[in-house]
């Protein structure tokens, strides 16, 4: 598989989005795609295993038992590209089905360098494949891809692991749009959505015992400290999921233990933190199953069908560019 890699600015970018997010008066933040560098992608794999994390599996559960039946809902020529694909595992049985049709173009989209070699890992023996990882955003990938196009060819996009609900609704409803706009008519999107559940289980599966979803949140603060040359003291801060019940959401947080004082050379700020503030990391926002078909037609598409994992409550959305 080539990696197609990213600029070199992507540090600058880092330190740009650290120093904004910790002066934000009132609740401080980092952007959530930050925890995912090398440490935060393999932790992230170990939490896809976790018994209370039962999101991934359904989705590979929809994926396995459907993937003949989505493929052949997508006619003629097409190349598949992946939204943040992570490691790429529950992929296979969709790249494999496509593979039994015709030789096929993959092309995830990833921020994370170490997710991608993962990604080649793990699907580079499917039959007629041809990987081409792009180490970009969302946006800037799907644009590359959809200059390759070729003509009658059809997109597949997918977005999977209900990685959507890190948008708040409003942002998540925007990117759909703009994920349209690089699409045509007639092209799709596989969009993974976790739905409802009782607030324990949404909990549990954002809390492990085994720390592991902690050692996740908090090697945040262990990449600021070793890319931007910071001294956060990662035993003074605590891990903390948290339900919104208002945004239908869960968050993490990164509580501080004491009063402490950072400071982060690189992006040139100091930063005081009081006992019990936090820092917001990450959003889960969750879905009913009837709101996606609304979602689908607020930004341009259809939602032709709807696999639902009974098991642990999770869609599967075919989209169809209108
Ligand atoms: C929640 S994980 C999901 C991974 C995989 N799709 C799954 O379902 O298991 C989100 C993935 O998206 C990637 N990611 C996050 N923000 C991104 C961005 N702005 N552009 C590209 N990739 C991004 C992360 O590196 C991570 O691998």
């Amino acid at each position: 598989m080539l990696i197609r890699a990213i600029p070199s600015n992507v540090t600058y970018e880092f330190a740009e989005d650290v120093r904004a997010g910790l002066n934000v008066p009132g609740q401080k933040e980092l952007p959530s795609k930050y925890l995912y560098d090398d440490v935060g992608s393999a932790l992230f794999e170990v939490i896809s295993h976790l018994p209370q994390y039962g999101l991934t599996r359904a989705d590979e559960r929809l994926l396995r038992r459907h993937a003949s039946d989505i493929v052949d809902r997508v006619s003629g020529p097409v190349a598949v590209t992946e939204l943040g694909s992570g490691s790429g595992k529950k992929t296979r049985w969709l790249l494999e089905a496509f593979c039994r049709r015709q030789r096929t173009s993959y092309y995830p989209i990833e921020i994370s360098h170490s997710a991608l070699v993962m990604c080649k890992r793990e699907l580079s023996d499917i039959d007629a494949i041809s990987i081409v990882g792009l180490e970009r955003e969302y946006l800037d990938g799907l644009l590359e891809v959809a200059a390759y196009r070729k003509r009658d060819q059809r997109l597949f996009v997918l977005f999977l692991g209900s990685t959507i609900g890190n948008f708040d609704r409003a942002a998540g409803v925007k990117f759909l749009s703009a994920v349209r706009s690089i699409l045509e008519p007639g092209d799709s999107l596989l969009l993974g959505t976790d739905l409802e559940k009782p607030s324990w289980q949404l909990l549990q599966a954002y809390d492990d015992e085994l720390g592991v979803t902690a050692a996740f949140n908090l090697n945040l603060l262990g990449r600021i400290n070793r890319q931007l040359g910071a001294d956060f003291d990662l035993a003074q801060f605590a891990h903390v999921a948290r339900l919104n019940h208002e945004a239908r959401s869960v968050e993490m947080h990164l509580r501080s233990k004491r009063r402490q004082v950072v400071s982060i050379p690189a992006a040139e700020v100091v930063v005081e933190f009081q006992p019990d503030e936090t820092i917001w990391t990450e959003s889960s926002h969750k879905y009913s199953a009837g709101e996606i078909f609304q979602l689908a037609q607020q930004t341009g598409f259809r939602c032709e069908v709807q696999w639902i994992d009974q098991q642990w409550p999770f869609a599967e959305n075919l989209l169809v560019a209108e």
